[in-house]
């Protein structure tokens, strides 16, 4: 019966074992943490050198962090810039060592100074570690002083005095005063000299101590004993702990710049570095380790090799950015706690074995064993719900029906962005709002990807959904965030984009420092990219596409600042036949077209009063709706239709726009603006004639919008990218418009770090 059961037991195991068999397996590529860029040195003699400090030009990042190797000796020296301070060693987390001399000061029996030194040193770039370094005098008739220069021309002095009458009171120990005295320096300390005296020449003490000595060092490479007192003499160089970081500016401000930027790797992060000095530095993700300051220098940490780093009791499975404990074969739970969230396997055995209630257990293990099989049942059928409920036939149908191309929207499987995302992990969140989630995400190929985790999809309009995914993956315009797959195994389809990498217009406008880097022409050329790409959608497109959410937040700037239009979440197709829908109002106050909030009658034009708006932003640079000006200023639509009747155009500009003898094209695009926000909507221009006037206005041309006369093949190559192989017919056809995610997402909402 016992032998029996226990069978049973092992047959439960293994079936379990099976079942459980299945957790994510991720690939994981041997750590390889890249020191320098390639093609560089990375090391002098036994001292590595990581980048951004390098030999020659083009291997270090500015000259701060160039270094020289002198390889003429058997033991190679590494040495900062073109001096004589030595480094002996660099780390990548921002501190160096450098080696400092000692200063001392000898006396003759007779009190005359016999020899002494007053080192200094001076950092142009970095600064002196405060914490990890002391400043210390060792002798018996001595007081030293360290003084400098600090960060922002500021000087500091401090010093301290050690005194003893015999050497059989000194004690082995810390630095108390009695031999041996320590003190501190403050922050940002660029140079340290040192200078010692004595009270009485050493003439008491000479016997015993004829030598006073100071020296500024990493508090732990010296320890004192009476022995010092004389050992000193033979050791002519302690290290010190400098602190490097790059720059001098704030993270935030050196993200503007994406071309000197320094946390180029991803999954790096940036600090700024607050106390010691400016400038920032960079670290690797928590689960990862390499190098920064290299592109692809965070490599995953591989938790279950390194000793100490998994507190797994049973077993251990790396993944990208972490680890995973594993539990014994034929015990559940995940294991996440170090093994305790197994369930307990020992009690079970000691029960099997005494042979107790055994078949009790194997009934409980049997239907738990049942309920699990069927779960997973559930889930993969699931799956295969909600990959039908998403329409994903539809989508392949659609797919296969067409000619394979590499545009094509790709269909992802639920675990390869799972993998992508980190299994969706929070640091990975780029964006969040009322709409879902925006995650980054590295593909296999190593493309970086921003995946949109939505809100409820209305079950009955994911026909439309599908189509939208199928059209959107097809406006390959420039100037539009393209779509590159989506996922439809989760109940929630998951949506594949490109990752733009300098934030929203929105950021950019109302970020005062951001916004200085915004001239005049650039807004010009953010204004002219949006507007053609919307005219684009409106009239080239071959079914017209409204976009019904036009706002500074739902147009991404890539690092050239080029517009990208992103978030067709709330656009309609309108069929040629029809020109306005009616639908339900939908949009973002203060870019809301009053006429359709009004009428509910969805036109084209609807999008031209939302660029107004926008325009309005990129001049004056205020917010659409800004809650904390007064009432009358509130609306920048209706203040800016009043400032325009009271000619007071000129106080409402932008900073960061005038001055610069534009005013004349300014004036039209304020002009052009007002044109957009009419309240009627067929007094407002055609997205196509603003388009024109604002690359006229661009490139120099002087035609007003009112004037301008329609060219349909001019307006063609002007806009670029036409829909080739586009599905679907000329656009005559009758089908409806539709809502596809019903929400508003920003997208994706910052990057690059
Ligand atoms: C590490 O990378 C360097 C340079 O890319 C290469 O030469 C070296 O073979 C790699 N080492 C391993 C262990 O992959
Ligand atoms: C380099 O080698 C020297 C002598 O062999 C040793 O004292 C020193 O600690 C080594 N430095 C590093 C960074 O390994
Ligand atoms: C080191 O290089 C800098 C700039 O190249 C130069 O101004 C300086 O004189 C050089 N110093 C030495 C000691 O060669
Ligand atoms: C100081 O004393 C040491 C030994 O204690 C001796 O070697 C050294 O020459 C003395 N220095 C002077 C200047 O007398
Ligand atoms: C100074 O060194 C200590 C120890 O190495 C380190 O913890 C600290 O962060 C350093 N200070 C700065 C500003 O880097
Ligand atoms: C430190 O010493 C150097 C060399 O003697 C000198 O040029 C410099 O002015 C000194 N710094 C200060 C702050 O006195
Ligand atoms: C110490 O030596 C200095 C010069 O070397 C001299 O001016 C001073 O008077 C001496 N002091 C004593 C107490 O001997
Ligand atoms: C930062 O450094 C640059 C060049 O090294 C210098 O021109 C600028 O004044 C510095 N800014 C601050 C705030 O120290
Ligand atoms: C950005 O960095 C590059 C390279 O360091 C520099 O030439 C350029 O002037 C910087 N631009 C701004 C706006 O700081
Ligand atoms: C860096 O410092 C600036 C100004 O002190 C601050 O606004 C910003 O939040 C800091 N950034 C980080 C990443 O700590």
């Amino acid at each position: 019966m016992i032998i029996m059961g226990f069978l049973v037991f092992i047959n439960l195991a293994i079936m379990l074992m099976i079942i459980f068999a299945f957790t994510p397996t991720i690939s994981i590529t041997p750590p390889n943490y890249t020191v320098a860029k390639p093609g560089c040195v990375d090391r002098c003699g036994n001292i590595s050198i990581p980048y951004p400090f390098g030999m020659i030009e083009n291997c270090y990042q500015s000259y701060g962090f160039f270094v020289t190797c002198d390889e003429t000796s058997n033991q190679p020296k590494l040495f900062m810039q073109n001096t004589t301070l030595e480094i002996t060693d660099i780390s990548p987390d921002g501190h160096l060592k450098l080696l400092q001399f000692i200063a001392q000061e000898c006396y003759a029996q007779n009190g005359i100074v016999d020899s002494y030194n007053n080192p200094w040193i001076s950092l142009a770039d970095f600064t002196v570690n405060n914490t990890a370094n002391k400043f210390t005098v060792v002798g018996c008739d001595t007081y030293g002083f360290v003084y400098g220069g600090r960060v922002n021309r500021r000087i500091y002095t401090t010093g301290c005095t050690a005194m003893c009458d015999s050497v059989e009171n000194l004690e082995k120990g810390p630095c108390m005063g009695l031999g041996c005295c320590q003190s501190s320096i403050p922050e940002d300390v660029r140079t340290v000299n040192i200078s010692l005296g004595s009270y009485r020449n050493h003439t008491r003490v000479w016997g015993f101590n004829n030598c006073s000595y100071g020296f500024f060092a990493e508090e732990s490479a010296f320890s004192f004993s009476p022995e010092s007192l004389t050992n000193l003499m033979n050791v002519k160089k302690l290290p010190m702990v400098v602190d490097w970081a790059i720059g001098n500016a704030t993270c935030e401000q050196a993200q503007m710049n994406f071309s000197s930027y320094a946390c180029v790797s991803i999954n790096s992060r940036c600090y700024n570095k607050t106390d010691n000095g400016d400038g920032y530095r960079c670290r690797c993700e928590d689960g990862y380790e390499g190098n920064p300051y290299l592109i692809h220098g965070c490599q995953d940490i591989d938790e279950c090799v390194v000793p100490g780093l998994n507190n797994c009791k049973y077993g251990c499975k790396n993944m990208v950015g972490g680890f995973h404990c594993l539990c014994p074969k034929g015990y559940l739970g995940d294991g996440r706690k170090g093994g305790d969230g197994c369930s307990r396997g020992e009690s079970l055995t000691l029960r099997l074995v005494a042979g107790t209630a055994l078949g009790f257990i194997a009934l409980l293990l049997l239907i738990c064993c049942m309920y699990l099989e069927l779960k997973r049942r559930s889930f993969n059928r699931n799956k295969q719900k909600f990959f039908l409920q998403n329409g994903g036939i539809l989508l392949q149908e659609k797919l296969i029906t067409r000619e394979r191309s590499q545009d094509i929207v790709k269909i992802y499987s639920s675990s390869e962005l799972q993998k992508a995302t980190n299994d969706f992990h929070n640091n990975m969140i780029i964006g969040q709002g009322g709409f879902g989630t925006v995650y980054k995400g590295e593909l296999p190929d190593n493309r970086i990807v921003a995946i949109k985790k939505s809100k409820r999809v209305d079950p009955n309009q994911i026909d439309q959904f599908i189509n939208e995914v199928i059209i959107l993956s097809q406006i390959n315009h420039r100037n539009v965030v393209r779509l590159l797959g989506c996922c439809l195994e989760t109940e929630i389809p998951l949506l594949v984009y490109e990752f733009i990498d300098n934030d929203t217009l929105s950021a950019n406008i109302h970020n005062q420092a951001k916004a200085r880097f915004l001239n005049w022409s650039m807004r010009l050329k953010i204004a002219a990219e949006t507007a053609g790409v919307l005219s684009y959608l409106h009239s080239a497109a071959s079914i017209p596409i409204i976009h019904r959410d036009v706002k500074s937040d739902n147009i991404l700037l890539d690092h050239t600042f080029t517009a990208k239009v992103s978030d067709f979440g709330a656009s309609r197709l309108v069929p040629l036949d029809q020109t306005q829908l009616s639908t339900m109002v939908q949009g973002t106050f203060g870019y809301l077209d009053p006429e359709y909030m009004q009428t509910n009658q969805l036109t084209e034009k609807s999008d031209v009063y939302s660029f107004g708006v926008v325009v309005l932003e990129l001049l004056t640079g205020r917010k659409a709706i800004s809650f904390d000006k007064p009432e009358a200023e509130k609306n920048l639509a209706h203040f800016f239709l009043s400032v325009l009747k009271q000619e007071r155009l000129l106080q409402v500009l932008d900073d960061n726009i005038v001055s610069e003898g534009n005013m004349e094209q300014i004036t039209e695009v304020a002009k052009l603006a007002q044109a957009c926000l009419h309240v009627r909507g067929e007094d407002r221009p055609s997205m196509k004639e603003v388009a024109m006037e604002l690359e006229g206005l661009r490139f120099g041309g002087k035609h007003s919008w009112a004037r301008t006369e329609h060219n349909e093949e001019e307006m063609e190559s002007l806009l670029g990218e036409g829909l080739n192989g586009f599905p679907y017919s000329d656009g005559n056809s009758s089908s409806v418009g539709f809502d596809s995610l019903r929400d508003h997402v920003i997208l994706p909402i910052s990057g690059g770090r």
